[in-house]
């Protein structure tokens, strides 16, 4: 039901062939325990399937390089709900703006399916006073998937 989209795979992830593997994917773990969900039951990949160079932002020939991949991936989940994790993922699947507080506490679509956007848990793992607004967001998550109005 739910698919959670990152930016790209770091040394972990690429180490693993995994998202969300190191101290940044604990949290995620955290932050979905928080609202029941077991990360078993998610699935969770990246906008971008090969970790750029010394962590670099992707550049828009890699990331349409990937849009394809991403693309066959949804097709296949048909999840009921997308959760964008920070500021790149949110950009790139709500196609606007730059800054978070454009893409939290709306509802968006990403080829037809609803998209809900939070911060980043490696930047959260930075700046833990934004926590509090990432709880909102969970919650708003919790309550899409329980089919309760937003
Ligand atoms: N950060 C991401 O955006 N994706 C991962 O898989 C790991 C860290």
């Amino acid at each position: 039901d739910l698919v959670l989209v990152g930016e790209a795979p770091g040394y972990n992830e690429d180490q693993q062939g995994l998202a969300f593997v190191g101290e940044a994917g604990q949290l995620l773990t955290k932050m979905l325990s928080a609202i029941q969900i077991n990360r078993e039951n998610t699935y969770i990949c990246n906008v971008i399937k090969c970790r750029p160079p010394k962590n670099r932002n992707p550049n828009p020939d890699e990331i349409s390089a990937c849009q394809y991949w991403l693309s066959c991936q949804l097709e296949l989940l048909q999840p009921k709900l997308l959760c964008a994790l920070g500021k790149f993922a949110s950009g790139f699947l709500t196609g606007i703006g730059q800054s978070m507080w454009q893409y939290r506490g709306k509802l968006f679509r990403y080829q037809n399916i609803p998209v809900i956007c939070t911060y980043h848990p490696a930047y959260l793992l930075y700046h833990p006073e934004e926590k509090k607004k990432a709880w909102q967001d969970l919650k708003m998550i919790r309550k899409f998937l329980d089919n309760k109005k937003l």
